[in-house]
């Protein structure tokens, strides 16, 4: 039976301890869990509890390290030292891994050690395995949907029960699905992590995080959700990564989808990942993005990836594809901004529409995705809203003037 070192024991951690002690699960066991605070009541015995991690990396019988902590420049040092001392590792830190996932993965690699992060992506949605393992040879087109719940929340409290944002977010945060500082759940850096895993294991090609760009949910007012409305279209905040002639883009942006839409119905905390394959054709999966079982559940899963031997394919890492060149890349989006100044600021290829009154300025419009980049941060500075229609355009390498065609209209 394998021995487990535990670090964190906060929701994911105790999901994982008490999933391990009811199960009839046999075989890994917690040896020792590793926390911070000296003073807080355990529901594992006080013997199991210690406070340094050498702990861990000095015992010999210690095979897996199973990291939970909800600190992510930490869980980088026991990730480190985790993987130079040829233990296993398993990670639901999304952060720690989209933040060095090309050094985590060549420390494994050179120490011949497992490193597996399902539960990072989608809490209990296999989806990590999934793309790496049955989709390895499968070209994928298109990999988009709902990766944070407490937006997702958020967005189905202002949807469904007409509340403010303000407000939806206080009951997030009640319930705890949503963080005090809830910047990186609906500022959309959270999915962005996610994004990244899953575009290494889709594409085999590493954005570091200031690659993609970001927008969240927290600015919206009632004029978006209005604006939406009377379209019979919802707000969802939606990942995006998909290729085109062998080259890839990835953002993130809120973005308006119709009943039609696989995102469409998925509410509350659920995720929702959706894929278009080359050969298996569209593919979604479903389920619970976060909570202490479903989290423990991913984290389980890993467990016996490593206790049978099985590191990640990273199949297409073998043949990474190309980036798009974002200047080339159009993207139709909606501004809500108040100030006059910001329509000055946002350099619109073309504008398809607009609503111009006293109080708010709503415009949409062709941006390409380099200039959307380029001033994200004053976008945000203003609480511009940003939100995708989900229509882009490319224009070829060649052509000097203008659109040459439309790639994606969506439906
Ligand atoms: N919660 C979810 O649904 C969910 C879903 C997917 C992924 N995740 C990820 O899983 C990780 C853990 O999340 P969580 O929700 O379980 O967090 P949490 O409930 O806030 O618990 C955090 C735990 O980390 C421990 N910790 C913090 N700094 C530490 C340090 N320097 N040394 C040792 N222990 C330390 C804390 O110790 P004390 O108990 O002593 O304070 C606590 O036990 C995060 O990376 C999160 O993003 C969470």
């Amino acid at each position: 039976m394998k021995k487990i070192g535990l670090v964190g024991f906060g929701c994911v951690g105790q999901g994982l301890y008490l999933l391990l002690s009811g199960a009839g699960y046999d075989n890994a066991v917690i040896k020792r869990i590793i926390v911070k605070n000296r003073d807080k009541t355990r529901i594992a015995p006080s013997e199991i509890i210690g406070y340094d991690i050498e702990e861990l990396l000095e015992d010999p019988e210690i095979d897996i390290i199973v990291e939970a902590i909800d600190d992510a420049e930490w869980a980088y040092e026991v990730a480190r030292k985790t993987l130079v001392s040829g233990k296993q590792f398993v990670t639901a830190n999304k952060k720690l891994v989209a933040s060095h996932l090309e050094e985590l993965t060549a420390l494994a690699k050179i120490n011949n050690s497992i490193f597996r992060y399902e539960a990072a992506v989608c809490g209990a949605i296999p989806v990590v395995q999934t793309i790496d393992n049955y989709f390895a040879y499968e070209p994928i087109y298109n990999l988009r949907g709902i990766f944070n719940g407490t937006s997702n929340y958020i967005l189905s409290k202002i949807f469904q029960e007409k509340l403010e944002y303000k407000l939806a977010l206080k009951q997030a945060q009640d319930l705890g699905f949503a963080e005090t500082d809830p910047t990186s759940d609906v500022g959309g850096y959270d999915a962005k992590y996610k994004l990244i895993i899953l575009t290494l294991h889709s594409f085999g090609v590493y954005f570091k995080p200031d690659e993609v760009v970001n927008f969240g949910i927290e600015y919206l007012t009632a004029d978006d959700i209005k604006f939406a409305q009377n379209k019979n279209l919802k707000i969802k905040l939606v990942p995006t990564v998909y290729q085109q002639d062998q080259k890839i883009a990835a953002f993130v942006i809120p973005e308006f989808v119709s009943s039609t839409d696989s995102l469409f119905n998925i509410e509350q905390e659920f995720n929702g990942v959706s894929v278009e394959a080359g050969f298996a054709g569209p593919q979604f999966l479903f389920g619970r993005g976060a909570g202490s079982f479903p989290t423990a559940t991913a984290v389980l899963s890993d467990i016996q990836h490593v206790v049978d031997g099985r590191q990640y394919l990273y199949t297409k890492s073998k043949t990474p594809l190309e980036r798009l060149d974002e200047k080339n890349i159009f993207l139709e989006i909606y501004v809500r901004y108040t100030e006059d100044a910001v329509k000055k600021i946002i350099p619109f290829e073309s504008i398809t529409e607009g609503l111009i009154t006293p109080q708010s300025h709503q415009l949409v419009g062709y941006v390409s995705l380099k200039d959307l980049k380029n001033i994200a941060h004053l976008l945000k500075r203003e609480r511009v809203s940003v939100i995708a229609t989900g229509r882009r355009k490319v224009k070829a390498p060649s052509t000097k003037f203008g659109l040459v065609h439309a790639l994606s209209e969506k439906a």
